[in-house]
């Protein structure tokens, strides 16, 4: 197994890119939390590059320097949520455009589709990401958007990103090809590298990386994507707060050596798992029994600590089992240092109609984990007393 090779330079931009002391007055080490939401003018229209904090914050522009930089990208804007930015990217539709949607998605996109972007004129249609041909024929005139996330939420099913890139743009230039980059962060997965033009997160996956911040974020090389989305941020206001931002910013120092920890962590706990006689199947791009193992290799540098597995049994089993765990927390979420695990069925993708969900295979049985950074023995000791628990439910 060998995912391509993480050329150096990523820790070092996370720690540096856009932290210079010099442009501080106090040559501060670590940037400042600048709360103010309003800025001095010399004359009236003359300022120093801020004005009002949702239009332009100096704690802000820190992160975004430094997020922009993790994903080789000209720019980078931040917003209140994931879903926040989103809806950036949605707002840069009008009625009567339409988009086209990876079928497995996270709940709450799915959701922002079906219930409010369509209440707005905007239609969609839900297709495989893995299906090339479908995304083709799938495209119509009044196609503006491609969405994907890759690995999906929660099925971990890998999108081939370059051959959609290549499909997309050849079919228009304009044609916007967005992924939603948050289960494998820049660190694992660069996608303007591999010819989309939106890139997408929650940061307070693992980017943030502490389950204490709420953000989102895009990355993008366009000039024209970045002034129509900054102009959105502000004209919309889905602004994040400063002090959210020097988490984040903070959070990013660590975030190579967080998702190295994920990944060993993680595929220890798959590899047990798929050993494991009371497990179905384990959906985790690293083994190679995934059915997208090659692309995964050929696309990403490694893989996260968020994957899926079949348990045996019913509804009565996977309850048992996720009410035994002791380590791993029941709870929606991911990409924290703590171990969680969930059951999309029922938390977060209780949203996606229960129609979409049987054909996807988002059954009872599916749990979802987050692997976290406690000792990996730990967490398998967690695992095996609650599988023995939810084998005799
Ligand atoms: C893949 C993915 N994209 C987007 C979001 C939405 O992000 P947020 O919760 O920060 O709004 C989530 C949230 O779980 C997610 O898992």
């Amino acid at each position: 197994m060998s995912y391509r090779v993480q050329p150096s330079g990523f820790a070092t931009k996370s720690i540096h890119s856009g932290q210079s002391p010099e442009q501080w007055k106090s040559a501060a080490v670590i940037p400042p939390i600048s709360l103010s939401t309003t800025f001095k003018q010399d004359a009236p229209g003359e300022h120093r590059g801020y004005e009002y904090s949702r239009s332009g914050n100096p704690t802000r522009n820190v992160l975004e320097t430094c997020f922009a930089a993790l994903d080789n990208a000209k720019y980078g804007l931040t917003f209140s949520s994931g879903l926040g930015a989103t809806t950036a990217v949605l707002t840069m539709l009008s009625s009567g455009d339409h988009i086209i949607m990876g079928d497995d998605v996270y709940g709450g996109t799915n959701r922002l589709i079906r219930q409010v972007a369509t209440r707005l004129g905007i239609s969609a249609s839900f297709v495989d990401p893995t299906n090339l041909d479908l995304i083709k024929s799938s495209i119509k005139p009044e196609t503006k958007l491609v969405w994907i996330e890759s690995p999906t939420n929660p099925l971990v099913k890998v999108a081939d990103i370059e051959a959609i890139a290549q499909l997309v743009h050849g079919v228009r230039e304009d044609l916007i090809l967005a992924v939603d980059n948050t289960f494998l962060t820049s660190y694992f997965q660069r996608p303007l590298e591999l010819g989309a033009d939106l890139v997408c997160y929650s940061l307070t996956k693992y980017m943030n990386g502490h389950t204490d911040v709420v953000m989102g974020g895009i990355t993008m090389n366009s000039e024209k994507l970045y002034n129509s989305l900054k102009f959105l941020q502000n004209a919309v206001g889905i602004v994040p707060s400063p002090f959210d931002c020097y988490q984040v910013n903070r959070s990013l120092k660590t975030l190579s050596l967080r998702m190295e920890q994920h990944q060993k962590n993680a595929l220890k706990i798959a590899k047990y798992l798929e050993a494991h006689s009371f497990v179905e199947k384990v959906l985790h791009p690293s083994l190679p029994s995934h059915p997208q193992h090659k692309i995964a290799l050929k696309q990403t540098y490694g893989y996260s600590g968020v994957f899926s597995f079949y348990i045996k049994g019913e509804l009565k089993h996977s309850s048992a089992f996720l009410k035994a765990l002791k380590v791993f927390t029941l709870a929606e979420s991911l990409g924290g240092y703590e171990s969680l695990a969930e059951l999309p069925s029922i938390m977060t993708h209780a949203s996606v109609p229960a129609e979409d969900r049987k054909t996807l295979g988002i059954t009872d049985g599916l749990v979802r984990l987050s692997v976290g950074l406690e000792d990996a023995e730990d967490l398998i000791k967690d695992l095996e007393q609650a599988l023995e628990i939810a084998s005799k439910a």
